[in-house]
Order: C-alpha cells, then sequence, then structure tokens
C-alpha cells in the first residue's frame, strides 16, 4: 500500500491536537524543565527526498538519547565487531538509568541504548578521536546536510551538575575495567551528547542512512555497510524505548528511539523516517503524544516493518 503520507500526517497530527495531552516534562534537568509542553512537531522524510511537517517541525529541542544513535553509528563502523565485547545487544527491560543488572552482568551493558552502554560508546569515542565532540557534530552535520547543530551548553552543564546516578555508573563499569578513560571526561562527553539540539526536520533527514541500508540516500556515500545497519535497526527495534520496547513494538511495529527531550525518530527501512516531538513524558520517560501520533499514523499507513 502506498499511503497519501502528508494526508495522513496532517489528519493525525490535528486528531491528535484535540486530545488532551498527558504527561510530565522530565524536571532533573533543570534546563529541560522550562519548556513548553504543548510544543508538538512532526517530519517525514522519504528515501526520495519527499519532506513534510506540521506543527513545530522546525524548532529546535534537546535530541538527549536519540543522540545515542548517531555515536553508536559512528564507533561501530570505526571499531567493528569488537564492539560487542564491551556492550551487549539484549533488551534491559529496565529503566534508561538502571544500575540492577550492571554487577550481575560484570559491568558489561545489556545494549548501547541504555544510559550505562551509551557511558561505554562515550568511553570508545574518547579513545579512538582526538576531537570527540567535534567529530560527533561533523558526523551528524553531514547526515543532517545542515551545519547549524550544536551542543546546548547549558544544558550540558546543568545535566552534568546533576550526573550523580550516571556518574555511579560509570565509576561502576570503571571498576570491572570497561571504562578505560576518566570517568569525569566520559560523563562531560556522555552530557554534551545529551544536549545536541535538532529540528524533526534535521532529524528526518539524518536518520535515513539507517532507511536506506547504510548509504545516506542524497549522494549514496556508506555511513555503515548493510550489516551494521540492519543491526542497528534491530537493536532499535528492542531496545530504543527502554522498558516500553515491546509496548512500541507491540503499538508502532517500527524501530525507533526516543529522548527525555520529548523526541522520537522511527524508521521504515526501505522508505521513510519520522522524527515526532512533544515534551511530556509517559512513565517510562517516552513522549506521551509522539507515540500516541505514531500508533495512529502506522495504522491508518497499513505499513509496518511486520
Ligand atoms: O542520562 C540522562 O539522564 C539523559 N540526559 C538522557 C536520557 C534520555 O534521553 C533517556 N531517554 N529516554
Amino acid at each position: 500500500m502506498n499511503a497519501d503520507y502528508q494526508k495522513v500526517i496532517s489528519t493525525v497530527y490535528a486528531e491528535i491536537l484535540t486530545q488532551e495531552n498527558i504527561g510530565k516534562v522530565p524536571d532533573y534537568i533543570p534546563e529541560i524543565a522550562c519548556i513548553e509542553e504543548n510544543k508538538f512537531g512532526v517530519n517525514y522524510t522519504d528515501l526520495n527526498d519527499n519532506s513534510f511537517g506540521c506543527g513545530d517541525f522546525q524548532e529546535k529541542f534537546s535530541i538527549q538519547s536519540i543522540s545515542k544513535v548517531f555515536a553508536l553509528s559512528y564507533v561501530y563502523e570505526e571499531l567493528g565487531e569488537k564492539l560487542w565485547k564491551r556492550v551487549d545487544v539484549e533488551p534491559s527491560g529496565n529503566p534508561f538509568n538502571s544500575l540492577l543488572q550492571l554487577e550481575a552482568d560484570h559491568g558489561i551493558p545489556r545494549n548501547p541504548f541504555i544510559n550505562a552502554g551509551a557511558l561505554v560508546i562515550c568511553d570508545i569515542l574518547l579513545e579512538i578521536c582526538d576531537k570527540p565532540k567535534e567529530k560527533m557534530l561533523e558526523f551528524i552535520r553531514n547526515l543532517a546536510e545542515d551545519d547549524e547543530i550544536f551542543f546546548n551548553e547549558k544544558v550540558a552543564q546543568s545535566e552534568m551538575e546533576n550526573s550523580f546516578r550516571n556518574t555511579a555508573m560509570c565509576n561502576f563499569m570503571k571498576s570491572f575495567g570497561n571504562i578505560h578513560e576518566r570517568p569525569t571526561a566520559v560523563i562531560d562527553l556522555y552530557c554534551h551528547l545529551c544536549s545536541i539540539e535538532m529540528t524533526c526536520e534535521q532529524l528526518s533527514k539524518s536518520f535515513l542512512y539507517l532507511a536506506n541500508g547504510g548509504k545516506k540516500p542524497s549522494d549514496n556515500t556508506s555511513v555503515l555497510p548493510f550489516l551494521k545497519a540492519k543491526r542497528i535497526n534491530a537493536i532499535l527495534l528492542t531496545c530504543g524505548f527502554y522498558d516500553e520496547s515491546g509496548e512500541f513494538s507491540f503499538l508502532v511495529g517500527l524501530p525507533g528511539k526516543s529522548g527525555v527531550g520529548g523526541g522520537i525518530i522511527a524508521i521504515l527501512p526501505q522508505k521513510y523516517c519520522i522524527a515526532v516531538w512533544s515534551p511530556k513524558l509517559n512513565p517510562k520517560g517516552n513522549s506521551y503524544r509522539g507515540m500516541k501520533f505514531l500508533e495512529k499514523f502506522t495504522t491508518l499507513t497499513g505499513e509496518t516493518i511486520f
């Protein structure tokens, strides 16, 4: 079925606007707590560069954990399969900031999308790059074909001042030998990556390589080989929404990733990427309206990976 995506997006967007906006903006990062909670943007981009958006789709927001996908993609391509000795690919079934399984698992995080896994990825970035912050911005700007992508220093600082749990996790993994660099440097890089700001329009374009077997569709350059893109999509499906990954798959049926800034990116391989932003989060830390929107979107288009 080839849906009229633009029509479906406008219909679902208008319908969701009429419904109560449930959830809470997270209050543990003061710079994010003050965001206007009824912001709502959606942007669709496909492999033929058709792109359209609704609402606040050109407004920047904190991409938070969505940045974990960019970091993983870069590190996986640089390091290859030995990456999986330091981080696993299993769903954790636990909240994103949980320390619960780390001791039993000898400091090996369950997957790269929980905080522990992303901290290991940041540690590797510090090991393999001279200037990891600059490298990641360059990587993302190339994907988005847009240089107007930056860290928000205030968000990064405010997160660093409140990063007691992430710091504990990082030190704990260091005690198992799975963090090689200084924990303070790892936390600094992690908080900066979380603070990157992008619009829904930039996000949906920059994720197209995962819809296109690892290649940027605009110029056919390889970001990742097909096998690696396939595997990242698989981890997104099983781990992209922490202990709500099963629910997202059940309701939406696409690989995707959320962030506590209220963003969600979802991918239909061989077809499109869609980014949604709405800051109020459900109790599992995923955007309430973002999930509602995507559930209705895939139901009406009749297309999922299943
Ligand atoms: O580590 C943290 O607490 C966050 N700044 C990033 C977490 C995040 O976005 C998890 N998402 N749902």
